[in-house]
């Protein structure tokens, strides 16, 4: 690792390993913390926060790794799985940039040792594999929790950063973590946009320009229900809004941001929307004030 003095700089090298047991061999001798960023590549400035968010709270002497891992199991759209983009060149530049040590590019062998499943096996957290994403997306969540927790075990990392952006997923890796990975913190991240609000995302670059300019309306709407203090009214007009503009609203709801479950839990809500706009499904979500 690159030091200057006794600081470790964001534009040290970086190691670039093609497996995990190549990996393993950088792992079995750090003796400071190891934060961990799982990514399916494509890297924005929303990944970048991530890795920058692990490298602050990593230290000097911590390790931040980053893997790149374009999931099967967790697409239920095959379509959506054969066009996700790729771009590693890119990627391992915004990696170091953000401050990275290691990024890893695992085999599918490595994952999925007998073989990548058709469905992943299935898991029962409740209401958190049950509503919203569960419900639009049969599987997701099966696939992503087959892949993280085989990611953490060949990892081994401290500290894991998810992205507030899938909050869903991040209540649904809280859990496996609470179950099964009892040393481990996951530390979220807040969601970082574009200028006009649109959450930064890897399926963004699908959107036409002229696609592009109106997709931060759905934004807008979760604002509004936001604002509204998590007000049903405000929440169907909102809903009712963007179907007349020719969104394909899947859902638009308050919720208890632990749960999910649209009955307040007493903590904090989160507003939540899933939509489809010019062929691309789009999530977000904000946090509703008490
Ligand atoms: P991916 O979509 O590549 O996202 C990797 C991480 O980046 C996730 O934790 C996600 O929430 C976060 N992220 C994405 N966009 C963001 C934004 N605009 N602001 C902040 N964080 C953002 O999520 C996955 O990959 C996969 O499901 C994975 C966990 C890697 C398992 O395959």
């Amino acid at each position: 690792m690159a030091r200057i003095g006794n600081q470790k700089t964001t534009a040290s090298f970086m190691e670039v390993h093609e497996t995990f047991a190549d990996w393993d061999q950088t792992r079995s001798v750090l003796r400071g913390p190891v934060g961990f960023v799982p990514t399916m590549g494509a890297l924005h400035d929303g990944h970048a926060s991530l890795i920058r968010k692990a490298r602050e709270d990593m230290g000097p002497d911590g390790h931040v790794v980053v893997s790149i891992y374009v999931n099967p199991t967790q697409f239920n759209d095959p379509e959506d799985f054969e066009a996700y983009p790729s771009t590693r060149e890119a990627d391992m530049a915004v990696a170091r940039d953000a401050g990275a040590d290691a990024v890893v590019f695992p085999d599918a062998d490595e994952l999925y040792p007998g073989g990548v499943p058709e469905q992943a096996e299935a898991t029962d957290y409740g209401s958190l594999t049950a509503l919203w994403e569960a419900a639009h997306r049969p599987g997701h969540f099966d696939g992503v929790v087959a892949v993280v927790r085989r990611l953490f075990s060949l990892v081994r990392p401290d500290h894991a950063f998810f992205g507030e952006k899938d909050w869903q997923q991040l209540a649904v890796i809280s859990e496996l973590v609470r179950r099964e990975f009892d040393r481990l913190a996951i530390v979220p991240v807040p969601t970082v946009r574009e200028e006009d609000g649109l959450a930064m995302s890897s399926r963004n670059v699908r959107l036409s320009p002229s696609d592009r300019r109106y997709a931060a309306v759905m934004h807008g709407a979760l604002e509004a229900v936001a604002e509204s203090g998590g007000d049903q009214k405000v929440v169907d007009e909102q809903a009712a809004r963007l179907r007349s503009m020719g969104w394909d609203v899947e859902y638009l709801a308050v919720v208890d941001a632990m749960t999910l479950e649209c009955e307040p839990q007493g903590g904090s809500r989160r507003a939540i929307v899933a939509a489809q706009w010019g062929g691309v499904r789009l999530i977000d979500n904000l946090p509703v004030p008490i």
